[in-house]
């Protein structure tokens, strides 16, 4: 699939973000090693803290599917420097990453940045540290 296909998967996972309170849509779309597609969106609660974040919705998506490696993962908001993951999401998506993993953050109308994971979160922990 080319990468416009793949901008417009993110796009639609935005589009069912539930956020009556932030009133800011995220969409996410993982592309795991074997090339599948799982997608998430934020869900938010009254409770605020209760709350989703789209990378954790896609990741739950993607271990559903029975899969556990995530090559690139495009992340989606409305603003002009497309959606930077949040320091949980970093660590979540650290999880089922490796050196190569790729973040892609996009707004709707594109690519605004490409960054490898581990600049995201240098010298993180993770399974192999327990
Ligand atoms: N949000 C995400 O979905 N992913 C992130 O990495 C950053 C924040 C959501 C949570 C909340 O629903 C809204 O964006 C505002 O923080």
């Amino acid at each position: 699939m080319s990468e416009e296909s793949y901008i417009k998967l993110t796009k639609e996972a935005m589009s069912k973000a539930y956020v009556p309170y932030s009133n800011y849509p995220v969409g996410a779309l993982i592309i795991t090693d074997k090339g599948n597609q799982y997608t998430g969106c934020n869900v938010e609660n009254a409770s605020y803290p209760l709350g989703n974040c789209a990378e954790a919705s896609a990741i739950a998506s993607m271990v559903m599917g029975g899969e556990n490696k995530i090559n690139k993962i495009y992340v989606m908001t409305r603003n002009d420097e497309g959606g930077i993951p949040c320091g949980g999401c970093r660590q979540r998506i650290r999880e089922f990453s490796d050196e190569s993993t790729e973040v892609i953050m996009c707004s709707p109308d594109g690519i605004k940045d490409r960054i490898h994971l581990s600049k995201l979160l240098p010298q993180s922990f993770g399974p192999e540290h327990l």
